[in-house]
């Protein structure tokens, strides 16, 4: 099965055709409405999660395909061994991986592929971070297979978006902006944000926004991986060191927001 498909080499061009063509199958994020216009994403933190609607399941891959670089934990993995393991996760990544700390990532419906990957980097120090780090360790590579499609198998929830930055979030998610050469997330994210599980892209709906712009200033300003090839520390990770260099600070703000309310 073709499960990688990097798109370093697809043009901005292609990626907007993409992005349109998504455009009318878009659904609009869930929204807070009881939120002030003023208030930033991070506001209402401590609200309770909604209801997610339907399966993380992959949307089509634009590009074509590429050698397997992790093992498959799709075909290696077992959702039951994993929810045993899975269960000292829940203290951070929330029940069933719906966090309910903005800093946290929800691992909930994210795709398995990803999540294998991203926990193998923590386990050898390419991505660091002092306290996923030790949980990484030790896992074994079986453990982070269960793990994987454990979470992957989970329904995602997660905050609204702000009502005062979504749209301008939403306007960059679908077309990016072609004269700064930014494509439109919806290209690899979906037009729901639920990523692709087949090239290994995560998936982005109700994902913690606090947690987005921190991950995307890492991109940014290099500090997502470390080591001698940082930027092309998985087959994919060069496609968001060069997108996020390209977003300004409102941009980033308004892109998470957005992401966060979609389901
Ligand atoms: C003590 C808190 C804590 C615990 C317990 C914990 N994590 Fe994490 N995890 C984090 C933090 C914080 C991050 C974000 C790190 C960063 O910003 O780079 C993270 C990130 C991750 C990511 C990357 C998510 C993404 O979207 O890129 C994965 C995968 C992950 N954790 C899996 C696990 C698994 C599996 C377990 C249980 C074996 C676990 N975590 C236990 C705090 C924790
Ligand atoms: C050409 C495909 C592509 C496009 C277009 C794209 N991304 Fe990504 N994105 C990826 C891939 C692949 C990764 C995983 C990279 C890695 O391995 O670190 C990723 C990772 C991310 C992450 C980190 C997720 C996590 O859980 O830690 C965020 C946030 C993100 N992208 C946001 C965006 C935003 C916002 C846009 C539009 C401005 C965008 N992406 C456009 C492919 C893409």
């Amino acid at each position: 099965m073709a499960r990688r498909a990097p798109l370093a080499t697809a043009s901005a061009t292609l990626l907007s055709v993409v992005g349109a063509a998504a455009l009318a199958t878009l659904a609009a994020p869930a929204v807070s409405r009881a939120g002030t216009a003023d208030q930033p994403p991070a506001a209402d933190s401590t609200s309770s999660n909604q209801a997610a609607a339907g399966p993380a399941t992959a949307t089509g891959s634009p590009a074509a395909a590429s050698p397997p670089v992790t093992p498959d934990p799709y075909a290696d993995g077992s959702a039951q061994a994993g929810a045993a393991k899975a269960a000292v996760c829940f203290s951070c990544h929330g029940p069933n991986g719906n966090s309910q700390n903005p800093v946290w990532p929800r691992l909930a419906g994210q795709n398995a592929v990803y999540i294998a990957e991203q926990l193998h980097l923590f386990k050898a120090g390419v991505r660091q971070n002092p306290v996923m780090q030790p949980m990484a360790a030790g896992l074994t590579d079986q453990d982070i297979d269960n793990v994987a499609v454990f979470f992957a198998a989970q329904t995602p929830a997660g905050l609204e978006a702000d009502p005062s930055y979504w749209k301008a979030g939403q306007a960059l998610y679908l077309n990016g902006d072609a004269e700064r050469g930014v494509p439109g997330c919806v290209a690899c994210h979906g037009p729901l944000g639920r990523g692709n599980s087949a090239a290994g892209y995560p998936a982005l709906e109700a994902q913690q926004s606090v947690y987005v712009v921190s991950q995307l200033q890492n991109y940014a300003n290099g500090t997502r991986y470390s080591g001698p090839n940082a930027t092309t520390a998985t087959a994919n990770s060069v496609i968001m060191f060069d997108i996020a260099k390209r977003l300004t600070p409102e941009e980033i703000r308004d892109v998470a927001s957005y992401v966060q309310g979609l389901r």
